[in-house]
């Protein structure tokens, strides 16, 4: 093993308040902060003049994870940065798979810095959505044809979970939501509750309630997470809560 160290760090969706004393601590103290630009400006308060800061582009996924890796095997105290939660959809599966490549004695020590995700934050603003079974699912075809994707969606369709949509739609992938949102139709019940929970915890956070039948994919964008309630849900005052106990209509 090299002297350098790797966090691969989670810094929460957006709001500094909700970013872990651990992922603010591995940003503070690193020699080299690696990531997504938005999400090193995420971080800017934590950054200072004697750090190398590598500012990445949307697609780059694999060179800032190989850029991180080799700087943390020089031996640098390396923080690679994404947000959220970076298990979740987010930077830590393919910089390990990649690091799993390496020597093991050439292999630095790595650390994965949980953050809090999205969907959990979306969820504790409109309640308790997800207390009950839950599943997570980026519609980005990206990384994944869609065909995949959509085989996904129509196995959970039925299921009677909730669901958390991330990476909903982009100014050019506006046909998968369309398409996802009929799949839930045809399985769900139109009255079944909907969050839209867009920049959560940032400036301009707005989370808006809607329903399946209501549901409009023009207000979705990049920086959404869609929540459809799972069979379990009931209001309960201004929440929506997941009840385990609740009987599916
Ligand atoms: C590449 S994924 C990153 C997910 C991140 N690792 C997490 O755990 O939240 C980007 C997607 O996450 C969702 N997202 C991330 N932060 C958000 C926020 N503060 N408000 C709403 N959606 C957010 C959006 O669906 C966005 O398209």
């Amino acid at each position: 093993m090299t002297a350098g160290t790797l966090h691969i760090v989670g810094l929460g969706p957006g709001g500094v308040e909700h970013r872990t004393p651990a992922a603010a601590r591995a940003v503070a103290e690193a020699e080299a902060v690696v990531g997504y630009a938005s999400y090193v400006d995420a971080c800017a308060d934590l950054l200072h003049d004697r750090q190398r800061i590598v500012r990445g582009r949307m697609g780059e996924e694999d060179a800032r994870a190989d850029e991180a890796l080799v700087l943390a095997c020089e031996g640098a105290r390396v923080a690679l940065v994404s947000s959220g939660d970076a298990g979740v959809h987010g930077m830590a599966a393919r910089t390990l798979a990649r690091a799993a490549e390496l020597d093991e004695h050439e292999r630095p020590e790595i650390v994965v810095v949980p953050g809090v995700s999205a969907a959990q934050a979306a969820a504790a603003v409109a309640g308790a959505p997800l207390t009950d079974d839950f599943a997570v699912l980026s519609l980005s075809d990206l990384a994944m044809p869609w065909s995949r994707v959509e085989h996904r969606l129509r196995a959970l369709a039925g299921s009677g979970l909730a669901l958390a949509l991330y990476n909903p739609r982009s100014s050019r992938r506006t046909e998968g939501l369309h398409r996802a949102v009929a799949i839930l139709r045809a399985a769900r019940p139109g009255a079944t509750p909907v969050v839209l929970a867009h920049d959560v915890t940032r400036a301009g956070e707005l989370v808006e309630r809607t329903t399946l039948a209501g549901l409009d994919a023009e207000r979705v964008t990049m920086r959404t997470v869609v929540l459809v309630a799972g069979d379990t849900a009931v209001d309960a005052g201004p929440w929506l809560v997941a009840l385990r106990g609740a009987v599916p209509a």
